[in-house]
């Protein structure tokens, strides 16, 4: 079951309208948002980064936290699944082609589907990712409907058999193509700064909180291309991933080829963590 523009329905009877601008102009913002025993995972960060990213188009918010907070619910109640990922998604409406703003109700649509943790096969052997140079506008800090970016770099990576494409901007590391990037090198865990090159990762800030927490030794700057080259580890992070070893990238090992120690480590605290909040007693 699905909610859209007021209604619920099973997703085979939704539709929208040929000249909605999401469809014609890729102009809104979306939000993926993990569900964990039937719980959103961190859903006030969620909802703070849809605004942030309504802002950076100039769109309402159609609604309060406590509507979305609500919505959410019905929906994860409407679909099977403990853990789900909810995929919510907002246009600027349906208006007749023109670039400037009309002033029509925005289309907003929400679905969720059932979430499964990465196969344990790739978190005990690793993954493979390759690099690209970052050829993404500059506003990556709003989760933009817009992706045609996103898609071709990760097509990129899967045309290797590769699960994920390391963005390179300037000489320094940005995100993947849907995910955030760590890197662990001399005993020190890295991670690029937030600014308007990249999404500022719900995860990310969790793995930063861990490992303030657990006294891991970290530096958030600037991480150049050298230094991604010969990292110890290097880690991705998304909702729906959660924390990834990349064990290769470009065909050439990373330290050691396999999962290293600060992997686990930040991934047990990422499982312990998730206990937490499914017990309602994290802090967010
Ligand atoms: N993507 N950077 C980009 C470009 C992303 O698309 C994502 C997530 C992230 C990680 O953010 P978070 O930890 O909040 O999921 C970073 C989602 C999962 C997607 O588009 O499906």
């Amino acid at each position: 079951m699905i909610y859209l523009n007021g209604k619920f329905m099973p997703i085979e009877e939704a539709c929208i309208p040929v000249l909605d601008r999401g469809f014609i102009f890729g102009d809104g913002v979306y939000e993926v948002i993990p569900v964990y025993s039937r719980k959103p995972f961190r859903l006030a960060e969620h909802l703070d980064r849809l605004q942030h990213s309504l802002d950076g188009i100039r769109l309402k918010n159609p609604f309060g936290n406590d509507e979305w907070s609500h919505l959410l619910e019905q929906i994860i109640t409407k679909n099977d699944g403990e853990d789900q990922y909810i995929y919510l998604h907002i246009t600027r409406g349906v208006a007749k082609r023109d670039h400037a703003f009309p002033q029509v109700p925005p289309t907003i649509f929400i679905m969720s589907n059932p979430l499964l943790p990465p196969p344990a096969e790739l978190l005990r052997s690793g993954a493979s990712a390759i690099t690209a140079i970052d050829n993404r506008w500059i506003r990556c800090d709003v989760k933009a409907i817009s992706l045609l970016p996103n898609v071709l770099l990760r097509q990129m990576a899967v045309d290797v058999q590769a699960i994920e494409t390391i963005l390179i901007r300037d000489g320094f590391l940005t995100e993947g193509a849907a995910s955030n990037i760590f890197v662990f090198k001399n005993k020190m865990l890295l991670a690029p700064p937030k600014s308007h090159l990249m999404l500022p990762g719900i995860t990310y800030d969790v793995i930063l909180e861990l490992a303030t927490a657990n006294q891991i030794a970290h530096e958030v700057r600037e991480i150049s291309e050298a230094e991604i080259r010969t990292a110890n580890e290097i880690l991705l992070t998304s909702s729906t991933k959660e924390i990834m070893p990349i064990t290769k990238l470009d065909g050439e090992t990373v330290g050691t080829g396999k999962p290293g120690d600060m992997f686990t480590q930040l991934h047990t605290l990422y499982q312990q963590y998730k206990a937490t909040h499914m017990r309602g007693n994290a802090s967010h």
